[in-house]
């Protein structure tokens, strides 16, 4: 069975629209967990514009499933990865450099680089992603670098227009899915999976885990708008009675 590793970073987004304590990630990653995702997945970004050190030490804590923490192969990152033990860290860009054309982190572009976090990481039992286009030269990079899994860049089959674009999107995720299973390469993916287009992803040779944020958080926002309003008018109107506001 695939898993779902449910990405909770806009959560945080929202929390630090106002800097303020909520909505909590840590309170989102244990809701998601009781309703059956598999994993929760976090990016400890450098600029720390969402994920928090708090959140990624206190989630290390709580998760009950698995810690999958995203991040870039910078030194420092590493360095909090290795200290924090997330069940496993997925290797992002973080800078442009480190972007290919579609996306992805560019592993051929730097094997070395990527080969000395990997191994940092996997020393100390951390397994290992590396988030990639659906490109031959990047899949066989990330296998020379050492990695245990791929997460194949979803985002252009997410954005493809028409059957036609569609199709091709499709086809390029499933043969490079293959190729990345050939190379001994485990495969999950990611990236602008919604309701609307995760069906035909399903069969992507060897996928073990989808990771998804973006479109489940948008969900919930709209799910529970209407708990959210009534539970606000209950308040006040708790609030008139025991005050005596209202006659
Ligand atoms: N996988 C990786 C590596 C990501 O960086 C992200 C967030 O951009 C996701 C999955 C989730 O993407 P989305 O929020 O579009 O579902």
């Amino acid at each position: 069975m695939i898993k779902l590793g449910v990405n909770i970073d806009h959560v945080a987004t929202i929390r630090q629209a106002r800097r303020g304590r909520e909505p909590d990630p840590v309170w989102a990653a244990g809701i998601a967990e009781m309703a059956g995702a598999d994993g929760i997945t976090v990016h400890l970004r450098e600029d720390r514009r969402h994920i928090q050190d708090r959140d990624v030490r206190i989630l290390r804590e709580t998760v009950r499933t698995r810690l999958n923490l995203e991040m870039g192969a910078t030194k420092e990152i590493v360095a909090i990865a290795v200290g924090l033990q997330p069940d496993m860290a997925t290797l992002v860009p973080e800078r442009r450099q480190e972007i290919t054309t579609e996306g992805g982190l560019d592993v051929a572009g730097q094997v070395r680089k990527i080969r000395d976090a990997v191994r940092k990481l996997q020393k100390v039992g951390i397994a290992v992603s590396l988030f990639i286009d659906p490109v031959a030269e990047q899949v066989k990079a990330a296998a020379e670098a050492g990695a245990e899994f791929v997460e194949f860049h979803t985002g252009r089959y997410a954005e493809a227009r028409g059957e036609a674009e569609v199709e091709h999107e499709l086809g390029t995720l499933y043969e490079m899915a293959e190729m990345g299973v050939d190379l001994g390469l485990r495969i999950n993916a990611g990236h602008g999976i919604s309701y609307w287009n995760v069906a035909p992803l399903v069969r992507m040779a060897g996928l073990e885990e989808f990771n998804i944020g973006h479109s489940i958080i948008s969900r919930a926002v709209l799910t529970g708008l209407a708990q959210a309003v009534g539970d606000m008018k209950k308040a006040i109107r708790e609030a008139e009675q025991e005050q005596g506001v209202i006659g």
